[in-house]
């Protein structure tokens, strides 16, 4: 899906207006809207979810541990451009925002047109922040943009082939030496009592979930980051994984 820059610019003022709803030529993807309309899409879904005590429940207690362990993997300062890839529930970007540098900037992404909206409310304020209704599949910024990216709790939410496209977007748009993180599930060990319950959760609820248990982050990773060294890190029984990569 190619942006003109004029379909850009188009959506930038829409929303700076104040406006919502999907414009130009981002649009919320089936698999978003036929699985995930209750999270994310439908009209009391930020009144329902937006709540930090739910979040943290629904990670079982770990939201803050897993927040700042994805943050501290790029540092107390954050300088130069990070992009957070989707928005996410709880006060992630606040907190990204808490440890930038005075000169650097951070720019957020999400496909759902209430989910933008929810972060520029949340934010208002806060800067120097962009926040951009786009898809991580087809990202509209210029290779070698950013020095840090983060998906915090996107990837499990994608289809493969989704999957493999936004994880390529986001090394494309990294810069050569800068950082990408990932925060998302991953296979319980044997002695996790969740495991069950989880595994039970997740189909019900996160169909595209459980690839993540049977394969590692890098079975979806462009082949230029699979020859990088991975830094992984296991949270709660193994529930939970960090992976940092370099490039
Ligand atoms: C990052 S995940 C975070 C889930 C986390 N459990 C939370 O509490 O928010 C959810 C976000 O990803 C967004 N999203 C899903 N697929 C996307 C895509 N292809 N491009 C951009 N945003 C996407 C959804 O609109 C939603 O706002």
């Amino acid at each position: 899906m190619i942006n003109t820059k004029k379909d850009v610019l188009q959506r930038e003022a829409h929303y700076a207006e104040g406006g919502s709803g999907a414009i130009g030529c981002v649009t919320v993807p089936d698999y978003l809207e036929k699985t995930y309309w209750w999270a994310y899409t439908h009209p009391n879904a930020v009144r329902v979810f937006e709540r930090q005590w739910l979040v943290n429940s629904i990670l079982w207690g770990n939201y803050r541990r897993l927040r700042n362990a994805a943050l501290n993997a790029f540092g107390d300062t954050i300088k130069g451009r990070t992009l957070q890839m989707a928005c996410v529930y709880g006060d992630l970007t606040e907190n990204l925002l808490g440890r930038h540098h005075p000169a650097a900037r951070l720019d957020v992404i999400d496909v759902a047109p209430e989910q933008i909206k929810n972060l520029r409310k949340k934010t208002a304020g806060l800067g120097p922040l962009g926040i951009h209704q786009q898809n991580a599949a087809h990202l509209q910024f210029e290779a070698a943009t950013f020095d840090q990216v983060l998906m915090f709790f996107l990837l499990h939410e994608m289809p493969q082939a989704v999957r493999r496209q936004a994880l390529a977007e986001a090394w494309r748009v990294l810069k050569p030496g800068g950082k990408l993180v990932l925060m998302d599930y991953h296979r319980p060990r044997a002695s996790n009592p969740l495991r069950y319950v989880m595994a039970g959760v997740l189909r019900l609820l996160e169909p595209y979930a459980l690839d993540l248990w049977h394969n590692d982050l890098a079975h979806w990773l462009p082949q230029e980051a699979k020859n990088k060294t991975l830094k992984k890190q296991l949270f709660f029984g193994d529930l939970y994984q960090l992976v940092v990569i370099s490039r």
